[in-house]
């Protein structure tokens, strides 16, 4: 049984087939590179793995379960996404990283967070910053940091080093490869080519919408 399986899955929306019969699986352990032009439906490939919208057709399942069964928000807790363009919430950098904890009724473990953002390259003193006042950068890091402090079955990236440059961005990659090396599945959509060749068993390739391959690297 595959970790994460769509069996023939299309979305529609406002009249319009964004992903065409889609049927793909990854195994537990896989680190799958997402790659294919602009608009050919990278970023709704992966709304789609953690349901944040569902299927029009045909259906997702996660370990061997319809992904429509479990709870959107324990699914979330095991299928986690690091959106696109970061939305970060409330005033403060701390009011986000405090929300992982809050949500699962946890303490504020404030020594993760420290060591986290300090493998991202940020000082702990950036809790107490506005996030209205953040660069892109660093909204981005703060985003992963957010998305990182628990560890999920499933990691879905969307091009969360697009902001960054080459020192940030190496760090990023280490930190993944850490993760995915203990066991978390990763699944991440990148327009480098240069990354999407780096440490991915698995190059996968949309194109308008239909999954033109899935190859393995070496
Ligand atoms: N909610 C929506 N309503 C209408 N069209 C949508 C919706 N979501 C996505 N689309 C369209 O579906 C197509 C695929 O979008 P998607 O965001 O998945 O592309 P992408 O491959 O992630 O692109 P990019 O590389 O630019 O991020 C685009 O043409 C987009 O305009
Ligand atoms: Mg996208």
């Amino acid at each position: 049984m595959s970790q994460l399986e769509f069996q023939n899955v299309s979305y529609t929306h406002g009249g319009k087939t964004i992903l065409k019969n889609l049927s793909v699986s990854f195994e537990a352990g896989d680190y799958v590179s997402i790659v294919g032009s602009s608009g050919s439906g990278k970023s709704t490939f992966l709304r789609l793995c953690c349901n944040l919208i569902s299927p029009t057709e045909g259906a997702i399942f996660f370990n061997g379960k319809n992904i429509l069964e479990e709870p959107p928000t324990e699914l979330r807790k095991k299928i986690s996404y690091c959106f696109q363009e970061p939305i970060l919430w409330g005033t403060t950098v701390e009011d986000n990283l405090s929300f992982p904890y809050r949500i699962r009724n946890q303490k504020t473990d404030t020594g993760r967070i420290a060591a986290l953002l300090s493998d991202f390259n940020l000082d702990k003193s950036c809790i107490h910053q506005e996030v209205k006042n953040l660069s892109g950068g660093e909204k981005q890091r703060i985003a992963l940091t957010r998305t990182m402090l628990f560890k999920p079955d499933i990691l879905l990236l969307d091009e969360v080093t697009s902001a960054l440059d080459a020192e940030n961005t190496g760090l990023v990659e280490k930190a993944i490869l850490n993760w995915n090396r203990r066991g978390v599945t990763v699944l991440w959509v990148t327009h480098s080519e240069a990354q999407s060749r780096k440490y991915a068993n698995q190059l996968l390739t949309i194109e308008n919408g239909r999954l033109k391959s899935l190859e393995a690297i070496q």
